[in-house]
């Protein structure tokens, strides 16, 4: 009888091991080959020409298409194929950021094709782009029905022509004046940031903004966003070197609480019409993000006395330079939902404040037209 052999149980962990580390360095060198194949450093898988022709590309865009950046051929599938999506996707220096842009905006333009928008989007801040966006008054093609509608409100007759008898109406209702306050509100967008849009129908609710910074006594105190101090301090040092002039901060941030306080006792002192022209609803005012403040010329002034003073003035013209707009101008109650306040200030930092500046617009409808 042949003796059975016995394989000794040590012997036998080595051949397991022995095979199990082969299969494992060929399937690593599998991987890596295959990555190095199909993925760039950020990430994204790039897409074949053939997969373009199946998204709807026809062959010579597809081929045009394949040879983009991986991120920005991974964006443009994304979005509906088309000749716009095509032209965008292969202009000359088009980045993913700048296509997604282009996109928006399209999907907002009445008259734009893409090539002007490209155009006018390189010469951003120029004369020459500003009329070209103006020339279409901010017109949002889904607000169509809603212009219409609000048109009922506004006499043309009592505007000197008929594009600012228009523009009236389209600034109205990108700002959403047409709709009633706080109904169906919205929760506010919080990775715009600095740009966070946050009034009567765009909610910031019980939000805390994280990186609240004291603001030295000198200057009125109170806290802020760490993002604002620098350049509240220079805006203030500035006012303070000319001839005469002062400022102080009088209420910065101000928690849910401390709003809703403020609110209800408005509301009690001076009732509801004074009190929603003047006073936001708890979750619903700029000064809860830390991007808000007030200011007045000496300490203790009370506000309404800031109206006209030489503060103000200097303010209109200057606090964009430092980043800061005038949130609720003169005129605009319709539109912002307030009354004139030349001493409530937003931060949204100096690029985008200057160009508010500059267009004449009001925060909510550069909102509206440009960032959402
Ligand atoms: N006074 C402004 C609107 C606020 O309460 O935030
Ligand atoms: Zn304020």
């Amino acid at each position: 009888m042949k003796k059975k052999r016995h394989i000794r149980p040590e012997r036998l962990l080595v051949v397991i091991s022995a095979v199990l580390f082969v299969v494992c360095v060929a399937y690593g060198s599998f991987l890596f080959v295959d990555m190095k194949l199909h993925q760039t450093s950020n990430g994204y898988e790039t897409v074949s020409a053939s997969s373009f022709m199946t998204l709807g590309y026809n062959e010579d865009e597809a081929r045009a298409l394949s040879e983009l950046d991986p991120e920005l051929q991974h964006t443009i599938t994304q979005y509906p194929v088309n000749e716009v999506n095509y032209e965008l996707a292969v202009s000359e220096g088009m980045n993913k950021d700048n296509f997604v842009r282009c996109q928006d905006l399209l999907a907002k333009f009445s008259s734009a094709d893409a090539h002007d928008l490209l155009t006018m989007l390189d010469k951003r801040g120029t004369e020459e782009a500003d009329n070209f966006f103006q020339s279409d008054m901010y017109y949002i093609a889904a607000n169509k029905d809603r212009y219409e509608k609000a048109s009922a409100l506004f006499y043309e007759e009592e505007y000197s022509s008929q594009a600012a008898y228009i523009r009236d109406i389209v600034e109205y209702v990108n700002c959403e004046g047409d709709l009633p306050d706080l109904e169906d509100v919205k929760d506010t967008d919080l990775s715009k940031d600095l740009l966070i849009l946050v009034n009567k129908h765009t909610s910031y609710g019980q939000n805390q903004p994280e990186d609240l910074v004291e603001i030295k006594s000198s200057y009125g105190g109170g806290q802020i966003r760490d993002d604002v101090i620098d350049d509240l301090y220079a805006l203030i040092d500035a006012i303070r070197s000319e001839d005469g002039l002062d400022l102080y901060v009088t209420s910065p941030y101000r928690s849910y609480d401390t709003q809703y306080d403020l609110y209800y006792s408005y509301l009690a002192s001076y009732g509801s019409e004074w009190t929603t022209l003047h006073s936001a609803f708890p979750g619903h005012s700029e000064h809860q993000t830390g991007l808000a403040l007030d200011v007045v010329s000496y300490p203790g002034q009370a506000l309404s006395d800031f109206v006209g003073t030489a503060e103000a003035e200097w303010l209109a013209e200057h606090a964009h330079e430092y980043g800061f707009i005038i949130r609720y101008p003169q005129g605009e109650e319709y539109d912002t939902g307030y009354t004139y306040e030349p001493w409530h200030l937003r931060y949204v930092g100096k690029n985008t404040a200057e160009e508010i500046y500059r267009k004449g617009l009001l925060f909510d409808e550069y909102y509206a037209f440009f960032i959402d």
